[in-house]
């Protein structure tokens, strides 16, 4: 090694390296901490018994028939997590998502089968009918129109009967306009005050949501999402969504993406204050297993740091497909 002569020392009155020098010291001042009760595990719930399908594009995520799904509930309550987020996967479709309302139908027994076995686990539903329609729309389509009033109709039959099989938590993820308000006035008048809604209030038109599609079977069979889902340029819009959310009812608003949209998040929180969640999508988690298994990424850091920034800008609550392995890490 070439030898460096010198013995010069600076004159400086701070040293930001000085509480850098040890790992004690590091975390003694660490900003963004990170904990299992703050992540949502999202489940795919589909029909059968004993089924655990793994979906092609998003490795350790599964579609689980009920009892499977209560096994994995079970296994992320082990490792901290105290909640998780339904997406039903029917049979059967049809033109107006009839099955999202089905009592009978996976999400529903799902919940009821969950609050049976482990009853302190918030159960959250996604509400919307995109996996319930034939051609993949999160509403009904007149002419090639996704026409609002009427989805909202159906969307509120859809969380009134997660409500009704048990759901702690409905979150409406179609963005159609008075969603909340329809949903939140259709609860109360049927004694169902204390189920919260969590609003995918400011759901952009992503890329991100390729491997969900996948994995719900809930791609549009013509068009696309961009007369109802937020143009990725937007953030004032952003607001606008958010407060008509909460106006409407909302309890708790959600960003979604997560990564890319880290500013949208940090407004939202600095604006309302309110109990704001973060949805880490389909595609982020792909992005990371797919550089992963070429070795390109070191999961454990790439996770841990990916999830930390999302929460470094303001979410309270972390939607994540890595709930569980990221549980493990922290733990
Ligand atoms: C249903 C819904 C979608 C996601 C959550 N709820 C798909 C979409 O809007 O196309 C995406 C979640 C993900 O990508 O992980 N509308």
């Amino acid at each position: 090694m070439t030898q460096i002569h010198t013995h010069t020392t600076l004159k400086l009155t701070k040293r930001l390296r000085r509480l850098r020098t040890s790992a004690a010291m590091r975390a003694l001042v660490q900003e963004t901490r990170l904990s299992p009760d703050m992540f949502v595990l999202p489940l795919f719930v589909c029909e059968g018994e004993g089924v655990r399908r793994e979906v092609t594009s998003m490795p350790g995520v599964h579609n689980l028939s009920v009892d499977e799904a209560v096994l994995e509930v079970e296994r992320a309550k082990g490792e901290g997590i105290g909640s998780v987020l339904l997406f039903g996967i029917p049979d059967r479709k049809d033109d107006i998502g009839s099955l999202a309302y089905d009592p009978e139908a996976p999400v529903q027994s799902a919940i009821r089968a969950i609050k049976r076995t482990l009853p302190d686990v918030l159960v959250m539903t996604d509400v919307c009918l995109c996996e319930y329609t034939d051609h993949g729309h999160c509403g009904i389509v007149i002419g090639d129109e996704i026409a609002n009033d009427p989805s909202v109709d159906q969307l509120v039959r859809a969380a009134v009967s997660h409500a009704a099989a048990g759901a702690d938590i409905v979150a409406p993820s179609d963005m159609m306009d008075g969603r909340v308000g329809a949903i939140r006035q259709a609860l109360d008048e049927r004694g169902f005050n204390q189920t919260a809604i969590m609003s995918y209030a400011a759901k952009y038109c992503s890329a991100f949501y390729g491997p969900f599609r996948d994995a719900a079977g809930s791609t549009p069979q013509f068009g696309d999402r961009k007369t109802h889902q937020m143009d990725p340029a937007n953030v004032r819009e952003a607001l606008r969504e958010v407060e008509q959310d909460i106006e409407e009812g909302a309890d708790i608003v959600m960003v979604k993406p997560a990564l890319p949209y880290l500013d949208v998040i940090a407004r939202v929180k600095d604006t309302f204050g309110y109990p704001t969640a973060a949805y880490h999508v389909s595609g982020e988690y792909s992005m990371l297993k797919a550089a992963v298994r070429n070795g390109w990424l070191d999961e454990r850091r790439a996770m841990l740091e990916s999830l930390t920034a999302i929460r470094r800008a303001g979410a309270d609550i972390i939607i994540t497909y890595y709930a569980r392995e990221a549980a493990r890490a922290i733990g």
